[in-house]
């Protein structure tokens, strides 16, 4: 676990502390003034006995201070510094904020950004509120602040941690200069089911790859010490099970066993929390019958108590009193004293905790110690972020820190590396320089707000390189671009808008004739950034819209052809991976898309990205993940009674895990340090990878491990660590992994966390299928 500066090496103060003080109040019913002088006599014991024990501190001056302000605080102001509200989308406050903070009934804000707003807002804070406690400043700052980086599926298509948290950590520069301290990411819910809108937000399917891509989120936007001016308090979210949305439909119920729960949903979150991220945002959805807004199990049990986890919760927005739609409280003074109880801190926008909590408290129905913990964990984090020292941002540092070049740069290289090249019939790709004449065609092929993808943070699509743009500046003088949009796409094309317009016939054919002109054809469609994202299910994977009958009009016209493909979330791409001469997968790439399409498909970028989720055939096969559980009859051709489709066979269109290059690798030599696992050792597993064609690419080794037999039944197969390398042409190199005992373990029918002994398969290769094999026996 990282070590922040005042945080507790042990989780003294904040974990057995804060829980002790809970289940003593709950249990007096105390209100009032009581537990206050508890809270405090508790407080300083516990930093009495932490200063002894010499550890860490400054912990202890963090909770001398919190203890002192708290110790003058009104129950009115306590809620206040609970409540967050949300400004402008421009990033100005509302009128009501200043009167709300300068009577000390505001303690954070979202969307109020730009270091101008922050600091107006900041100073009505801290001289004319009469506890002078600085606000928090919150903003979505998913994939970059004013520099567009990849959407974070797409950055996860890297398998590239090290970029990740490059971008990260560049976001959190632009972003702390504009007078944003907090951001709500990473989302770390695993997305088995493309047809949820938010799998765009983040890692995949796979809960080893959504570690490492959180715990890389986070290091980036926080670093060592989020005190430090470039840096940001990071959020990960949606705790929990938010991926899981039944029928992919967002915000829609979730039910899982709690085996699940912790092998699939949890990683993702743990590996945050172990690399030390100050907040949590709580979810939308229930789990299990019970909304995770209101959760003891989970915000208390699991973080706090197992996790250990001792910075704040924010609730999503409005999700408190959205419990009242769930039908588990009966009003918002209900829902404020289940989400306190449960263990959120922070309200984010609906005010049931303003407007109930002082009533609830003087009523007997909360105890005042819940409250003070909430307010605690609230006042810790702004001190230990440095607000009370560094509370405005400098206005003169905005304007030279957005957009800088080399974070345009950075956001180029990123987005190329995250680019997977799905098919390459004849090496069409990349294309020669030389080309005399390429026709762009398609409705993203010119297009800048797209380009962004969702959540654009404070991108502005005037900063964005268009494909064409990027294709016109890296073809040699002389050579010929040409243009057609060929249709519209929006969001009204998902219900069948504009399906038998003949103007959109026209714009097609008025396409193909450009094209015919060409030597080569690029063809840029997918998705627009709306039909992703939050609130943007779908129910079909389908191209939207008439952009198949685009794509084989251009097809039919037999020429070298690149698709290139921009969405949120898997797309079925039948007939284009059957037809389509080239497609590269670019997801949204952000500001430098133009430029980085072209890097990659002129060859000066030679792709290495691979897919962080399972393509199906079509949405009826959702969910469709690689690390299924097996089945007692497996799918077979020549066996009806077996588990498939009649109409679709049951495999993926691509795999998890699969991606071209431009060159050849071959894996070889597969060896174990032992084909035994005793005791606590661990074994080493070795690869040769070599690059057998002419060209320097990257490939990414996976190592993928499967339990032969257990007492629960195991997934056919799980990521248990990958490597991403760049190999010159005839270069080899050796790949290793570790394998612990705890990658091998897994919850037995009892809930216990073993290993059990027997064989297990290991597969090393570049995708979830094919590779070689070895074996392994624990002992
Ligand atoms: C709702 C979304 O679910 C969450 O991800 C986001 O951070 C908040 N709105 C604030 O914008």
């Amino acid at each position: 676990m990282l070590i922040r500066p005042g945080a507790t090496r042990s989780g003294g103060t904040s974990r057995d502390l804060p829980n002790s003080i809970r289940r003593e109040a709950g249990e007096s019913g105390m209100t009032g003034g009581t537990p206050l002088t508890t809270v405090l006599a508790l407080v300083l014991g516990a930093t009495f006995a932490l200063q002894q024990a010499g550890i860490a501190p400054r912990a202890s001056v963090i909770e001398q201070r919190v203890d002192a302000l708290l110790a003058r605080m009104t129950l009115e102001e306590k809620f206040g510094q609970l409540q967050q509200l949300d400004g402008h989308a421009d990033g100005r406050s509302r009128p009501e904020h200043v009167e709300l903070v300068r009577s000390g009934l505001l303690g954070s804000t979202l969307n109020v950004r730009g270091a101008r707003n922050v600091n107006a807002l900041q100073r009505v804070a801290l001289e004319q509120s009469r506890m002078r406690i600085p606000l928090v400043f919150a903003f979505d700052v998913i994939h970059g602040y004013r520099t567009v980086f990849p959407i974070p599926l797409g950055e996860s298509a890297s398998w590239d941690p090290e970029a990740v948290e490059q971008a990260a950590a560049i976001a959190a520069a632009e972003a702390r200069a504009a007078g944003v301290q907090w951001t709500f990411a990473p989302m770390a819910d695993v997305a088995r089911d493309a047809r949820w809108g938010r799998i765009a937000e983040g890692a995949g399917e796979d809960p080893r790859l959504g570690a490492v891509m959180a715990r890389a989120r986070v290091r980036g936007f926080q670093g060592d010490d989020y005190s430090q001016p470039d840096k940001v308090l990071a959020c990960v979210k949606h705790w929990v099970a938010y991926g899981a949305a039944e029928a992919g439909r967002d915000y829609n119920t979730t039910d899982m066993s709690e085996r699940t729960l912790r092998t699939v949903y949890f990683p993702p979150f743990k590996a945050a929390v172990e690399a030390g991220v100050a907040t949590v945002m709580s979810a939308f959805n229930d789990l299990n019958g019970v909304p995770t807004s209101g959760n003891h199990f989970t915000l208390t049990d699991v973080l706090r108590d197992e996790w250990q986890f001792d910075g704040i919760v924010v609730s999503d927005y409005r999700s408190i009193v959205e419990m009242i739609n769930h039908r588990v409280a009966e009003n918002e003074a209900d829902a404020a004293r289940q989400a306190l109880a449960a263990g959120v801190d922070m309200e984010m926008v609906s005010r049931s905790y303003v407007t109930e909590g002082p009533r609830l408290v003087k009523e007997g129905r909360l105890p005042v110690a819940v409250v003070d913990e909430a307010v605690r964990r609230v006042l810790r984090l702004k001190i230990r972020a440095g607000l009370f020292e560094r509370p405005y941002a400098e206005e003169s540092r905005e304007k030279a820190t957005l957009m800088r070049p080399e974070y345009r740069a950075a956001a180029r290289r990123i987005a190329a590396r995250s680019m997977v090249l799905l098919e390459n019939d004849n090496g069409v790709l990349p294309l020669s320089p030389s080309t005399r004449r390429i026709a762009v065609i398609g409705p993203l092929a010119d297009d800048r707000a797209n380009m962004m993808g969702n959540w654009t943070g404070d991108g502005r699509a005037e900063d964005v390189v268009t494909v064409v743009e990027g294709i016109r500046a890296a073809v040699p003088a002389g050579s010929e671009v040409t243009y057609a949009k060929g249709l519209d796409l929006d969001v009204k094309t998902l219900s069948g808008g504009g399906q038998d317009d003949p103007e959109t016939s026209a714009s097609i054919e008025k396409a193909v004739g450009i094209a015919r002109a060409a030597d080569a054809i690029v063809l840029v469609i997918g998705e627009t950034g709306a039909m992703s994202g939050e609130a943007s299910s779908r129910t079909s994977l389908d191209l939207p819209g008439r952009q198949l009958e685009l794509a084989q009009a251009l097809v039919a016209l037999r020429k070298p052809l690149a698709v290139v493909l921009m969405n949120g979330r898997p797309l079925s791409i039948n007939w284009l991976a059957e037809h389509a001469p080239a497609v590269l997968e670019a997801w949204f790439p952000g500001t430098e898309a133009g430029h980085a399409v072209a890097d990659v498909l002129f060859g000066r970028v030679n792709p290495g990205g691979k897919l962080p989720v399972t393509f199906p055939r079509t949405a009826g096969q959702a969910p469709l993940y690689y690390n299924h559980l097996p089945t007692g009859r497996p799918p077979s051709e020549t066996d009806k009674y077996t588990s498939k489709y009649l109409d679709v066979p049951p495999t993926p269109l691509y795999p998890f895990g699969y991606g071209l290059s431009y060159t050849e690798f071959r894996l070889a030599d597969l060896q174990l340090s032992s084909d035994t696992m005793r005791g606590a050792a661990h074994v080493t597993i070795s690869v040769s990878v070599e690059n057998v064609g002419a060209r320097s690419g990257d490939e990414v080794v996976q190592l993928y491990v499967a339990d032969v037999v257990r007492s629960v039944s195991p997934p056919v197969q799980e990521l248990k660590g990958f490597r991403r390398v760049t190999l010159e042409p005839g270069e080899r190199k050796r790949v290793e992994f570790t394998l612990t005992r705890e990658d091998l373990s897994f919850y037995n029918r009892g809930m216990d966390w073993v290993v059990e002994p027997g064989e297990f398969s290991i597969r090393v290769s570049n995708s979830s299928v094919g590779g070689l094999m070895g074996r392994l026996e624990v002992r």
